[in-house]
């Protein structure tokens, strides 16, 4: 198995988890290898051989993307397209992750494979770009649309607002975002098991349970690691007034892991508690 990515929240989860789980993990972060650069692609793929390659490489700064399309472009529909021409080449299954955030969020409730996208960034569109060109360039291809990712590893919404909370500083929580998180062991969980089934198709993989804002959010982590919530401040997403729109309902349902059976994931209350309890291990580890 290849991992692209792997310097980031998802990869180094995903390259963690799968190693345990003994498979035979190529872990490549952003420096070994660039998914834009056609011919570095082809020829890690062909010597490598993988039976399977994971996509967690993308840009992820939503407001960075907004100004420079051209690099958001390369990164996730490009990157993505040349990783499924070098699959094909070698016949190895390509599971490309994607985001929550190619809906407009004008939907009340969940989002299944059967809600047409409608990207309001230039991130979102890229994103869906970069589902559309790997599925059309190799069949054997699986898109994961996953959201509001959390994990101990690399740096995300919920790592910053934790450590910020525990240094006193005060921080603005969105209060009319609402989406479903997602653990980043539990993703990487789910998507050895995709691979294993080798199915092509758009999967949604999120933790189970109610959609909840990023305010909601917070607090209950807050509430888990025992920090006072008197800090955060709730603001609305236009207040914020940030460089690129997102949606405000982009919560995620699977019809398509439904149809087949797969367990939910556990519940993101239950993730958000293991988290809670490695985060402090971590820092406790750290501090003495
Ligand atoms: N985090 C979330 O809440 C969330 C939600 C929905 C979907 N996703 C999707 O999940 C996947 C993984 O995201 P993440 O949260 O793990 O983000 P991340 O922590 O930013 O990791 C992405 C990694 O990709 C690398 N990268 C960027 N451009 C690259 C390129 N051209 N070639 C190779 N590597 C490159 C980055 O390296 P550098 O930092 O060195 O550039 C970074 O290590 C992405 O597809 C993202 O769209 C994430």
């Amino acid at each position: 198995m290849l991992v692209t990515g792997a310097g980031g929240l998802v990869g180094r989860a995903v390259a963690e988890y799968c190693t345990v789980a003994g498979e035979q993990v190529t872990a490549l972060d952003h420096h070994q290898l660039d998914i834009t650069d056609a011919s570095s692609v082809s020829a890690t793929i062909n010597n490598a051989r993988p039976d399977v390659v994971i996509n967690c490489a993308a840009w992820t700064d939503v407001d960075g993307c907004e100004s420079d399309p051209m690099h958001a472009e390369q990164a996730n529909a490009r990157g993505p397209e040349l990783l499924a021409l070098s699959c094909r080449a070698v016949d190895a299954l390509l599971i490309t992750i994607s985001t929550d955030y190619i809906f407009d969020g004008a939907k009340a409730g969940f989002y299944t494979q059967r809600d047409q996208p409608n990207p309001l960034s230039v991130y979102g569109s890229s994103k869906l770009e970069g589902e559309r060109r790997a599925q059309r360039e190799w069949a054997r291809t699986i898109v994961v649309r996953s959201g509001y990712i959390f994990g101990t590893r690399g740096t995300n919404f919920l790592s910053t607002v934790m450590t910020r909370a525990r240094r006193g500083e005060s921080l603005k929580v969105i209060k009319d975002m609402f989406g479903t998180p997602t653990y980043a062991c539990d993703l990487a969980q789910r998507l050895l098991r995709l691979a294993q089934l080798d199915l092509p198709g758009t999967y949604h993989v999120v933790n189970s349970g109610e959609g909840v804002s990023f305010e909601g959010f917070a607090r209950a982590a807050m509430d888990l690691a025992g920090i006072s919530e008197s800090r955060l401040q709730s603001v609305s997403l236009a207040e914020l007034k940030r460089p690129a729109p997102r949606p405000l309902n982009s919560r995620l349902r699977c019809l398509l892991s439904e149809a087949i059976a797969l367990d939910p994931l556990p519940n993101w209350r239950d993730a958000l508690a293991d988290f809670a309890s490695r985060e402090s291990a971590v820092r406790d580890a750290v501090t003495v």
